[in-house]
C-alpha cells in the first residue's frame, strides 16, 4: 500500500481527491498498485466541497498528515510561500516524497527544496505547477530527454489568455474581462499575479529549470502584463494580421538564456495565435524532434488534479520498484547567465496617443531615428479637431533598449497623452 497525505483541499485538492477516488480502479488496473488516501488537512473543514470523504481521513492539524507514518506521499495544495515550505521541508526531513502544485514556491525556493531533497533521497513531483493538465514537465523531463532544447514559447496564464481572448471576441474592455475572469474562478487569489505576468514568469522559470538545467531568479525574466493593451490594440493588431498574446519565451543563445513573458504580436498564421479563451499552449523546440506543441486546460480543480495525481502514481510506481531512485532536477554549468533583455532585437508595434496637428508625426519619427529605429509603416486613424488620435508605426528590427528610450523620449513632448505601448511582433518558430 502507497499512503498519500494531502495538505490543502480546496479546489485541486478537491479534483486530486476525485480521481483518486472514482479513478482508483482503473489506476489498479492499469498499475497493480494500491495506493490509498490517509489523511487530508485544511483549516476549513466546513466548506462545501463537490467531494465526499470520511470524516476520520479529516484534520485541522497539516503534522497530524506530515507526522503520519502511514503517508509515503505529501501533497501539498495551500500555495504560497509560507506555511507551504515549512511543510514541504519537514515533509521531506521525514523522508517522504512530495508532490506539489505550487509555482510560486518552487520559483522562488526551488533551489533549497531540491537540495534538502538530494540529500534525502527523497522526489519532489511539480507537473500540476505549470499548465495545470497538460504533461509538459513529464514531456521534457522523459519525452524529448534525447534532445536538446533551444527554445520554449507558452501561454501560460489562463486569466491574461481569457481576458485578451474576450477583449477581441466580445470588444470589451481590459476591466470588463478581468471581472469575467475573477467570477470564473480561475483568476488567481491577487489576480494581479496573472495580468501583471508574474504567475507566467514563475510556470516559465520552472521549464527553464527542466530545459535548460539552469535555476534563474523570477526576478531576471523581463515580465510585462497586458493591464496596458487596450481594445483599440487588439483591434490594431488584427487589422494588420496579428494577434496580442502573453507570450512565455525563453531561448537559449550563445549559452545565454533570454527570457521574457510580455504581450507580444503574434502571427494570425501562428500556431499559438490560435490558443483562445483559459487553454494554455506550450511549443518546444528540440534539436532532434523539431517543434511539438502541447494544449490543453492550464486550471481547475480536475485538470490540475490530474497532473497531481500522475506525480502520485508515478512515485508508487517507483516506491513499489524499489526507492533508490528519486527523480531530482539537475543543474549543469553550461549556462553562463541571462541576456539583457535591452540587447535584442525585434521589429515592434508602437502605438502613441497624439494631437492630431501638422508637424507631430514628424517629431516623433525625428526621435525615433535619431535612436536608429527605422519604420516600416505607419497607421493613423480618425480625426478629432483638438483631440487626441492613435498612431500606430511598425519598425523593423531594433534594439529594445533603444526602442524604450524612445518611447519614453517621445512620451515627454507635450503633444502626447499618457504612457505609449510597444509590444514586440514575434514572427518566427511558426
Ligand atoms: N491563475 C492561473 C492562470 C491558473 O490563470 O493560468 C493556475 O496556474
Amino acid at each position: 500500500m502507497i499512503g498519500v497525505g494531502i495538505i490543502g483541499f480546496g479546489t485541486v485538492g478537491s479534483g486530486t481527491v476525485k480521481i483518486l477516488q472514482e479513478g482508483g480502479t482503473l489506476i489498479r488496473k492499469r498499475t497493480g498498485l494500491d495506493i490509498r488516501l490517509v489523511k487530508i488537512a485544511d483549516i476549513d473543514l466546513t466548506r462545501k466541497r463537490d467531494v465526499d470523504v470520511d470524516s476520520h481521513l479529516l484534520t485541522n492539524d497539516p503534522f497530524e498528515v506530515i507526522g503520519n507514518l502511514d503517508v509515503h506521499i505529501l501533497v501539498e495544495l495551500i500555495g504560497g510561500i509560507e506555511p507551504a515550505y515549512q511543510y514541504i521541508c519537514e515533509a521531506i526531513k521525514r523522508g517522504k516524497w512530495v508532490v506539489t502544485a505550487n509555482k510560486a514556491l518552487l520559483a522562488e525556493k526551488g533551489m533549497e527544496i531540491f537540495r534538502l531533497a538530494r540529500e534525502k533521497n527523497c522526489e519532489i513531483g511539480f507537473e500540476a505547477s505549470v499548465c495545470g493538465g497538460i504533461p509538459v514537465i513529464k514531456a521534457i523531463r522523459d519525452g524529448l530527454i534525447g534532445n536538446r532544447i533551444n527554445r520554449i514559447l507558452g501561454i501560460l496564464n489562463g486569466t491574461s489568455n481569457y481576458i485578451l481572448t474576450r477583449m477581441e471576441e466580445e470588444e470589451i474592455s481590459f476591466d470588463e474581462a478581468l471581472e469575467e475572469a475573477k467570477r470564473y474562478g480561475f483568476a488567481e487569489r491577487d489576480p494581479s499575479l496573472d495580468v501583471d505576468g508574474l504567475d507566467a514568469a514563475h510556470k516559465l522559470s520552472i521549464l527553464i529549470m527542466m530545459a535548460f538545467h539552469y535555476g534563474l531568479n523570477t526576478r531576471d525574466i523581463m515580465t510585462r502584463g497586458i493591464r496596458r493593451v487596450e481594445l483599440m490594440d487588439i483591434k490594431f493588431a488584427r487589422e494588420l494580421g496579428y494577434r496580442i498574446k502573453l507570450l512565455a519565451l525563453a531561448k537559449l543563445i550563445d549559452s545565454e538564456i533570454e527570457a521574457r513573458v510580455e504581450p507580444v504580436m503574434l502571427p494570425l498564421s501562428h500556431p499559438l495565435s490560435s490558443v483562445k479563451g483559459v487553454y494554455n499552449a506550450v511549443f518546444i523546440i528540440g534539436d532532434r524532434t523539431g517543434p511539438n506543441l502541447y494544449y490543453g486546460i492550464g486550471a481547475g480543480s480536475e485538470p490540475t488534479g490530474s497532473a497531481v495525481v500522475s506525480d502520485i502514481v508515478d512515485m508508487a510506481m517507483r516506491m513499489k520498484i524499489g526507492k533508490g531512485n528519486a527523480r531530482i532536477p539537475v543543474f549543469f554549468d553550461e549556462v553562463r547567465g541571462i541576456k539583457n533583455a535591452d540587447e535584442s532585437f525585434a521589429p515592434f508595434y508602437v502605438r502613441f496617443l497624439a494631437e492630431d496637428r501638422p508637424g507631430v508625426l514628424s517629431k516623433i519619427s525625428g526621435i525615433l531615428a535619431s535612436y536608429n529605429i527605422s519604420i516600416s509603416s505607419v497607421i493613423q486613424k480618425g480625426r478629432r479637431e483638438g483631440g487626441f488620435v492613435p498612431i500606430v508605426m511598425l519598425t523593423h528590427e531594433a534594439k529594445e533598449g533603444s526602442l524604450r528610450k524612445a518611447k519614453d523620449e517621445i512620451d515627454r513632448l507635450p503633444f502626447v497623452k499618457e504612457e505609449s505601448l510597444y509590444l514586440r511582433i514575434e514572427e518566427g518558430d511558426s
